[in-house]
C-alpha cells in the first residue's frame, strides 16, 4: 500500500497520515482556545457580566412586553431548527420605548439571563468620553468588537442621547446618527447571536429613518403595569422589608399608575422608616398593611395621566411587533 506523505501545517514538512491529522485537529485546538481567549478578552473589556436565569421570574406573565418577547425573540432564537423550518426570521435589533422607570433596562437585562447570553452596556457618556467629535469613531470601533462577539445581548440606554433626529440636530448629532445607520445592518449576519437592544424615553425623537423597516426589526413598548404585574412586584418587594400579613389585593389596588420603580422606591422608603424605629425603641418592629397604606398615601407615582396618553399615543404610531 502506498504511504501518503502529506505537508503538515504546523511543521511545514512532510509527515505521516496520522501524525497530519493530529497536528491538523492541534492546530483547529488552538485557533480555537485563541479565539475563545479573544473573546473573553473583549468581553472582560467591555465589561459583559452574566445575568441570572432568575431575573425572568421576577417578571409576572403579564408585564409588558414579557409575553410578547418571548414568543417573537426568545423562541426564535433558541428554537433554530424550528424557526428555519418555518420560515422565521429572530429580531437581531430591538428598540423599547416607555415612560421613566417601567422596566426597559430590568427587562432586557432578564432576556439576557433568559437566552443564557452575555450582557454589555454600551454607555452614551462613554462613547462621548473623547469628545464630540469622537463620537462616531468611538460607535464604530465598539461595534467592530461587538461583531467578534458570540451569544451577547448589547444594550444602549438613553438612545436618543446618539440618535437623535437629524432634521433638528448639529452637524455633528447627525453625522454620529449615520454612523448608525451603517451600524446596525453590519451587525444583523444571519446566524450571528448578538441581539442589539436600544431602549428610550423618548421615541419622537429618534430619526425617522432609524425606525423605518429594516433597521430595527421590532419597536416595542413597555408601559404600565396592570394588577397581576404590580402584585409580582410588590410581593417582590414585600419579601425583602420585615412585614407579616400583608393584604396584598389592597396594596395592588392602591398603587394604580406606579411603575416598578416607585414601588421599589416606596419599598426603600418604608424599609428605612421601620429600621429607624427599631433603632429608636429597640424593639422590634414589623411592617403593616396600614404603615404601608400610610406611606402610599403620601407617594406622588411618577406616571401622569397625560404621560400615560401620550404613551398609548406613541404605542399606536410606533410599535412595530
Ligand atoms: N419585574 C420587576 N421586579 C422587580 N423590580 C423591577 C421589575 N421591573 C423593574 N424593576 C425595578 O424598577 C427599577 C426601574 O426599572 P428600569 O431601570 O428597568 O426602568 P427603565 O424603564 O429602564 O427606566 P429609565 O427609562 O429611567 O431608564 C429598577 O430598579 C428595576 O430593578
Ligand atoms: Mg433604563
Amino acid at each position: 500500500m502506498d504511504h501518503k506523505w502529506i505537508l503538515s501545517e504546523r511543521l511545514s514538512r512532510e509527515v505521516g497520515f496520522r501524525a497530519a491529522c493530529l497536528d491538523y485537529l492541534d492546530s483547529v485546538e488552538a485557533d480555537t482556545d485563541a479565539l475563545h481567549n479573544r473573546q473573553a478578552d473583549l468581553l472582560g473589556e467591555m465589561g459583559a457580566h452574566f445575568i441570572e436565569k432568575d431575573a425572568w421570574e421576577t417578571l409576572s406573565d403579564t408585564q409588558p412586553p414579557k409575553q410578547l418577547v418571548h414568543k417573537r425573540i426568545i423562541l426564535p432564537l433558541r428554537e433554530e431548527i424550528l424557526s428555519r423550518k418555518h420560515g422565521v426570521i429572530p429580531p437581531k435589533s430591538l428598540i423599547f420605548f416607555g415612560p421613566p422607570g417601567t422596566g426597559k433596562t430590568h427587562f432586557v437585562k432578564a432576556m439576557a439571563g433568559k437566552l443564557g447570553w452575555w450582557f454589555i452596556e454600551i454607555l452614551p457618556s462613554l462613547l462621548m468620553a473623547d469628545g464630540v467629535d469622537k463620537i462616531g469613531a468611538n460607535l464604530r470601533t465598539t461595534m467592530e468588537k461587538v461583531r467578534k462577539l458570540d451569544e451577547v445581548v448589547v444594550f444602549i440606554d438613553e438612545f436618543e442621547e446618539i440618535a437623535a433626529s437629524r432634521d433638528e440636530a448639529s452637524r455633528i448629532d447627525r453625522s454620529i446618527t449615520n454612523e448608525f445607520l451603517k451600524q446596525v445592518p453590519m451587525l444583523k449576519k444571519p446566524g450571528s447571536k448578538i441581539l442589539l437592544v436600544c431602549a428610550t424615553n423618548y421615541i419622537r425623537q429618534l430619526d425617522a429613518a432609524l425606525l423605518r423597516p429594516g433597521r430595527f426589526d421590532c419597536i416595542i413598548p413597555v408601559g404600565t403595569l396592570d394588577e397581576e404585574g404590580r402584585r409580582t412586584i410588590l410581593q417582590h418587594y414585600t419579601s425583602k422589608i420585615h412585614a407579616r400579613d400583608i393584604d396584598m389585593d389592597l396594596l395592588v389596588s392602591l398603587t394604580q399608575n406606579f411603575t416598578p420603580a416607585d414601588i421599589e422606591l416606596l419599598f426603600q422608603i418604608i424599609a428605612q422608616r421601620s429600621f429607624e424605629q427599631e433603632y429608636e425603641i429597640r424593639q422590634e418592629c414589623v411592617v403593616t398593611t396600614d404603615a404601608i397604606i400610610s406611606e402610599i398615601s403620601k407617594f406622588r407615582p411618577s406616571l401622569t395621566p397625560e404621560m400615560i396618553e401620550e404613551f398609548k399615543q406613541d404605542a399606536l404610531k410606533y410599535s412595530r411587533i
